[in-house]
């Protein structure tokens, strides 16, 4: 299987800190947010990695990171989003380093306290079409949201007012190469996005999504609150 980091976007919701440089390379704690979801693709076993970047500074995540040798890798793979599409949009770039092969995909501003090892298995063993794990959250508005009935994922909601669970898809995500034909037919939300939502939603209605529920912590870093939230939790220093 091999591993995506989505790294693109502008980075607004972080205004100024993200007029100097990208939302991926400021810090949490001691380490650039970027070093996170690299490490929880490389210790689930994932060598091949793709890093999506985007807007300004993209040349400073070759200066950081070079060929991965940090991470133990032999080589890093990777690509430019030209302006503001979207996550599914930056996902799109990633067909030709795919190759048919199964891909997880981590969103580059995503941390979590264990691995996704067990998930990553999970997947292998599943014949075909996506798994996506979700978390507890106490403000699922900020987030895609989803509907379970037991064993079964009924639809997601981007960011819904009135959430119907508490439980935020988070941003690791694993699909089959039928992703990118699903890609191919979506249509912008009304942020003018390519949404990672509706490729979801589109497993969903095929009946071929898989779900579970993470383990230990989660938090993005993509606002000043869950910025901080990730360093403290990074540091220890605040409760779940
Ligand atoms: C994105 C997705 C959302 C998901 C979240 C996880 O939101 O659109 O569905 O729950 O990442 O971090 P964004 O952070 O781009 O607003």
């Amino acid at each position: 299987m091999k591993g995506i980091v989505l790294a693109g976007g502008l980075g607004t919701r972080l205004f100024p800190l993200t007029k100097i440089t990208n939302k991926h390379l400021l810090p949490v704690y001691n380490k650039p947010m970027i070093y996170y979801p690299i490490q929880t693709l490389v210790e689930a076993g994932i060598k091949d990695i793709l890093i999506v970047t985007g807007g300004n500074n993209a040349g400073d995540f070759l200066r950081l990171l070079g060929n991965g040798k940090e991470f133990g890798l032999k080589h890093l793979n990777y690509t430019y989003q030209e302006g503001e599409g979207g996550i599914a949009e930056a996902l799109g770039l990633a067909e030709y380093f795919a190759a048919g092969e199964k891909i997880v995909v981590i969103l580059g501003d995503n941390l979590i306290q264990h691995g996704i090892s067990k998930s990553v298995a999970a997947f292998q063993r599943q014949d075909r079409g996506a798994r996506i794990l979700l978390k507890e959250v106490p403000e699922p508005q900020r987030f895609g949201v989803a509907e379970v009935k037991g064993d079964h994922i009924e639809g997601i909601a981007e960011k819904p007012k009135v959430p119907k669970s508490n439980l935020a898809v988070t941003g690791i995500y694993m699909y089959d190469d039928r992703v990118f034909e699903i890609i191919k037919t979506l249509k912008p939300s009304n942020r003018g996005e390519l949404e990672i939502t509706d490729v979801n939603n589109a497993y969903i209605a095929q009946g071929t999504m898989t779900f579970e529920i993470l383990e230990g912590w989660w938090t993005d870093a993509g606002t000043f609150e869950s910025l901080y939230r990730a360093t403290c939790l990074i540091a220890e220093t605040c409760s779940e």
